[in-house]
């Protein structure tokens, strides 16, 4: 009998095909979320599951009886309770690498937009109010020679520091461990405790990982900290950013703008962001290119069928798992 995998979300043609030639695939086309009560149904005589950041894989998902593995399109993979799968040995894996360029290049977007007040001025002109060229109107910020404070010097933080360099940006970073000389070489960048960091800095961009100890990384103190100039970049996870406090900071007029593509409670967003306009606001669409999709897809597919043949999945999280299975 061939195994069966259930694919929790709509999927591009070319990763279902990697998937069907081993399996019997369960696709969850009408592409809705998947109701917990549904999921945990269809989940029932599956080796495998392909899930995106919207499914909460936790402890009683992964004790579903014969399940091998769970497979993360994306990177992120805090909605995976990665210690319960070990525990369980189930195998997770998620999809790093292939998204960091087009997550860079939308981090870098968000920072130009906000900064030069794009989408407020592309509403302004489809509104019919644009009466010709005005020498005051829409003035933003310039991005050039300004300070670029990265939190977070990871592959996607390394990926602005690159795009950056091309602006002539000062380029700050934070992170828990500095990086060797020769990378902070050949990014030009100079690291700077967290504080010092916001303080120094005309626009702040996050790139942690969401853990516990990143949860409101930027909070009410850090915002306190940041010059009524600044600009902050969120295209990581919305809970590293209090929402709440973000939106307080902004009313005060203690930072001038942000750029987010993602928020605490998706697909919910404060209130306060939606009226506000010097914020963009996108819907989780950092890695949102067609290859780069499509790659995603295809890795998690690979990683799904790797898991269930008996082989090493190629992007293992907890290769604990393995061990032991
Ligand atoms: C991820 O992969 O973690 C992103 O947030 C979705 O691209």
């Amino acid at each position: 009998m061939r195994p069966k995998v259930l694919v929790s979300r709509r999927l591009p043609p070319a990763a279902l095909e990697i998937i069907a030639r081993h399996c019997d695939v369960d696709h969850n086309e009408p592409n809705r979320p998947l109701p917990r009560a549904e999921l945990l149904a269809r989940l029932q005589g599956c080796r495998g599951l392909v899930c995106l950041l919207t499914d909460a894989v936790d402890d009683e998902v992964l004790g579903t009886p014969g399940l091998k593995i769970v497979s993360n399109v994306a990177v992120g993979f805090n909605n995976i309770d990665v210690e319960a799968a070990t525990r369980r040995r189930v195998l997770a894996t998620n999809t790093p690498g292939v998204l960091d360029d087009t997550t860079a290049d939308l981090a870098f977007a968000l920072l130009m937009a906000t900064a030069r007040r794009i989408v407020e001025a592309d509403r302004f002109l489809r509104s019919g109010r644009w009466e010709g060229w005005d020498l005051l109107q829409f003035l933003g910020y310039d991005i050039h020679h300004k300070t670029l404070g990265i939190c977070g010097l990871g592959r996607i933080g390394k990926g602005v520091a690159r795009r950056a360099a091309g602006f002539d940006m000062r380029l700050l970073y934070t992170d828990v461990q500095r990086a060797p000389e020769a990378v902070e070489r050949e990014l030009g960048v100079t690291f700077a405790e967290k504080d010092a960091l916001l303080r120094e800095a005309d626009f702040v961009t996050v790139h942690v990982p969401l853990f516990a100890e990143t949860r409101h990384y930027i909070g009410d103190r850090e915002l306190g900290l940041m010059k009524p100039t600044a600009i902050l970049v969120n295209a990581a996870r919305g809970p590293i950013v209090d929402e709440a406090a973000l939106v307080q900071a902004l009313q005060r007029k203690q930072i001038a703008g942000a750029g987010l593509d993602v928020y605490e409670e998706e697909p919910k967003v404060h209130p306060g962001l939606l009226g506000m306009d010097n914020v963009v606001i996108l819907p989780h669409i950092a890695s949102a290119s067609i290859e780069t999709r499509t790659r995603m897809a295809t890795m998690a597919a690979e990683n799904v069928v790797a898991g269930i043949l008996g082989r090493r999945p190629p992007n293992l999280l907890n290769p604990e798992a393995l061990s032991a299975q």
